[in-house]
């Protein structure tokens, strides 16, 4: 009998349609988790997430989208709130699950495309995007808003830490605050409670670089 002999390319991207920011870099999100740590990947929770939390601002069930290594998520888990974290990145997926083993804490890391949560067939009081959002250019946005908004309670908070315009010393994609103001909007189920000055802590920023934390409720 002949031997037949079959050729299955890998898809570094898992059947999904890639990223602007994928395209551009030519690499899926995966790579970033390989050679050492990714320049946002800071080995532990952002302040301003840290703050926020310590504020109560969590509340209910809590989504982490783009979760990466899991540090915000595993903070507010730590708090004792049910946290799930999910990226497309499954390298960042394995270290989330190791640091949530070491240091005995209670979360789900699951893989998931933050343009198809609603997927998950869940629904979630908080939602948390760290540097997530700042990642997608103007035509994925209202198809992530969207997917966001099918997984967030009504009356629920969504938390947008992401790079801002306002240097100097800007991170990489700078966002407008009307930009999020264009993104999350009411004729879309959103409401932009305060966009906030903040900071985001990277490995290449001595200081952190200008960030915006927004808090947006869903209507
Ligand atoms: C800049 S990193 C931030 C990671 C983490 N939130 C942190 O603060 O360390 C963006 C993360 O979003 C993930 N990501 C990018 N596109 C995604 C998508 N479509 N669905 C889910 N996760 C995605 C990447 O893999 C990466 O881990």
């Amino acid at each position: 009998m002949a031997e037949r002999s079959e050729t299955f390319a890998y898809d570094p991207f898992g059947g999904r349609h890639p990223t602007s920011h994928e395209r551009m870099t030519g690499l899926a999100w995966d790579a970033s988790y390989h050679d050492g740590p990714a320049p946002w990947d800071i080995g532990r929770p952002q302040p301003a997430i840290v703050r926020l939390a310590s504020e109560g601002r969590f509340a209910g069930a809590v989504l982490d989208a783009g979760c990466g290594t899991g540090e915000n998520a595993l903070h507010v888990a730590s708090l004792g709130l049910s946290v799930l974290g999910v990226d497309v990145a499954e390298t960042a997926l394995a270290m989330a699950r190791e640091k949530a083993d070491n240091r005995g804490v209670e979360v789900d890391f699951v893989a998931a495309d933050a343009f198809q949560l609603e997927r998950l067939g869940r629904r979630f009081e908080t939602v948390l995007d760290c540097g997530l959002f700042h990642t997608f250019d103007g035509d994925e946005r209202p198809g992530y808003v969207a997917s966001l908004a099918s997984v967030t309670e009504h009356d629920g908070t969504l938390y947008v830490l992401c790079f801002s315009d306002d240097g100097p010393d800007t991170g990489p994609h700078p966002v407008g605050q009307e930009e999020l103001r264009a993104a999350f909007n009411s004729g879309n189920g959103w409401n932009v409670a305060a966009i906030e000055p903040e900071r985001i802590q990277t490995r290449f920023h001595a200081d952190g670089a200008p960030a915006w934390l927004a808090t947006i409720k869903r209507v």
